[in-house]
């Protein structure tokens, strides 16, 4: 193991963009489809080839056949279990908010998938150190009256056992096919409900990442690569420290943090301009990468060392949305933790230090 690797493995995480669709591991793709009797006609390895998928398109319709083959509450369960604990604690995830996608399912009724995904994550906190909670995605490639609709639902289902695990909504899907402003009802209705909000900004100008914090009230933001276009919006951001929550290997593939050549320069950018980064792995297996495999691109492409890294995860630690005295608590793991994680001896390129 190089000391970059010992580093990453070591640092602790806090994961606030994963969605549970594409945190399904191949293997189990797989064992789903041979249970639901569907030919896929393809290996895992090549359902999941991560280089086609600088086509937002086709990631998005494997993301469709992996969401069409989880149907049940045992299917729920499952990659949501898998997802916290191979694909998350292992890799020293203390804590997720995962993102579900509801109209990824289609048939599924949204109280059995939040019954399945709720006891996939209590079963995966009693069996390893993660703790959970979930977002659910409006898909902005469907109407603004469909996004009201399953916000009503969500903010219906939040009472009873676990259901105030639902802390807010997000927004995802081709963001060229659904502008955030069509959203506005839809969110301004899950302020009434009490829900969060944050919402996806990975193609559109910088002009969306205000459209995010103003019209719908977003506290943070998924992606926003686009911001460090716009001097003045990245100046607000920057004095607001509006959270932006980037997700490095995805959108290198998907060529919004850069050229796709892994330099990542709109990351380095929006570090450099003083935004509060966080990072993490949006849809992990499906892009070949893990929570601790993006860190370490950033350490090999950026140069970034223990501080700067850790840096990220308390950036993270202030974006979630538990409450204030548990997120003291969680601050006061993820301190314990990066005192006893390795640094790197020195750093591969120039860096000014953490932010
Ligand atoms: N899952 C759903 N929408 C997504 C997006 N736009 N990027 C990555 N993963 C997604
Ligand atoms: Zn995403």
């Amino acid at each position: 193991m190089t000391s970059v690797d010992a580093m990453v493995a070591a640092l602790p995480k806090v994961s606030l963009h994963c969605h549970l669709i594409g945190s399904v591991a191949p293997a189990t793709v797989l064992d789903l489809a041979a249970k639901h009797g569907v030919r896929l006609g393809r290996t895992a390895e090549e359902l999941y080839d991560h280089g086609s998928y600088e086509d937002l398109g086709e990631f998005l319709r494997v993301l469709d056949v992996v969401g069409s083959l989880i149907r049940d509450a045992d299917d729920f369960h499952r990659v949501a279990y898998e997802s916290l604990t191979d694909g998350g604690a292992a890799h020293g995830v203390l804590y997720r908010e995962i993102q579900l996608s509801p109209p990824g399912h289609p048939g599924v009724p949204y109280p059995t998938l939040l019954e399945g995904v709720l006891a996939g994550v209590r079963d995966a906190e009693a069996d390893s150190d993660i703790r959970a909670n979930l977002v659910v995605g409006i898909c902005r490639e469907r109407s603004g009256a469909e996004a009201v609709d399953l916000v009503e639902t969500v903010a219906a289902h939040r009472k009873g056992t676990d259901g105030e695990r639902v802390l807010g909504i997000g927004l995802d899907y081709a963001e060229v096919k659904g502008p955030p402003g069509l959203f506005v009802e839809a969110f301004r209705l899950a302020a009434r409900h009490g829900l969060q909000r944050t919402a996806h900004s990975e193609s559109g100008p910088p002009a969306h990442v205000l459209t995010l914090l103003d019209e719908l009230g977003c506290s943070r933001v998924d992606h926003g690569y686009h911001v460090v276009d716009d001097p003045d919006i990245t100046t607000r951001c920057v004095a607001e420290q509006v959270p932006f929550v980037c997700t490095p290997v995805s959108s290198d593939i998907g060529r919004y943090s850069g050229s796709g050549d892994g330099t990542h320069r709109r990351i380095a950018e929006m570090v450099d301009a003083g935004l509060r980064v966080c990072i993490d792995s949006d849809d992990p297996p499906m892009f070949g990468t893990d929570p601790s495999h993006d860190f370490r691109v950033l350490a090999q492409a950026l140069g970034y060392r223990r501080d700067q890294l850790a840096a990220f995860t308390l950036n993270a630690v202030d974006a979630c949305w538990l409450d204030d005295s548990e997120k003291a608590a969680l601050r006061a793991r993820v301190e314990a933790l990066v005192a006893v994680t390795p640094d790197v001896p020195s750093a591969p390129s120039p860096e000014e230090g953490p932010r």
